[in-house]
């Protein structure tokens, strides 16, 4: 199991950077009544066939093909199956992949969420060309950034920018 929550999105979400998605949406949620937490990322990346789509949720899958495939999806899937939720994987080649994950946030297993905050400042200022559509919506809280929002209202300036990125950092910390 990773050591948080954290960890497995960066990994999830690396694998749609690394499909080459240009828009990639990730939510953060739980339900305050029913104490589920969900975890969803979707993609518009170059996407999996139903075979590769099943085949990489099987732990087992790169040992036995000798490809070099790792282990991020089947380890989110197992902390999801071991904390009494569940996993879903879809995607279609050519458009895209969407991965939810929910977990019971009470749960005495479910690894701690770690640093959302660095999670989604990381992600933003180390590919300012990708549009993040994020929502984190957990214990009263309820923060959404569109960095697409942000490019328009940029004008050309990259969110890379030194001052974007002291501007974003403040802005984190102050609504996270
Ligand atoms: N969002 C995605 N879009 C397209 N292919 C994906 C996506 N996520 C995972 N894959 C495919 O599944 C494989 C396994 O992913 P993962 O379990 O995270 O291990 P690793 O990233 O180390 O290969 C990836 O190598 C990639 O071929
Ligand atoms: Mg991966």
């Amino acid at each position: 199991m990773m050591e948080d929550l954290s960890s497995h999105i960066m990994d999830i979400v690396m694998n749609s950077v690394t499909a080459g998605a240009k828009h990639i949406a990730i939510t953060i949620a739980k339900d305050p009544q029913t104490a589920i937490m969900s975890l969803s990322v979707s993609d518009d990346g170059r996407g999996m066939d139903a075979e590769m789509a099943q085949k990489v949720q099987d732990p087992f899958f790169s040992t036995k093909t000798g490809r070099k495939v790792g282990l991020g999806i089947p380890l989110l899937k197992g902390t999801a199956e071991t904390t009494g939720g569940s996993f879903a994987l879809t995607s279609e080649k050519g458009a895209g992949t969407s991965i939810t994950a929910t977990f019971d946030s009470r749960h005495p297993d479910l690894p701690p969420l770690g640093n959302i905050r660095d999670t989604f400042f990381v992600l933003i200022v180390s590919h300012p060309e990708i549009d993040f559509d994020l929502r984190y919506a957990v214990d009263g809280k309820d923060f959404l950034l569109d960095t697409a929002e942000w490019r328009r209202e940029l004008d050309g300036v990259p969110l890379n920018h030194p001052e974007v990125i002291g501007f974003l950092s403040n802005y984190l910390d102050e609504h996270l």
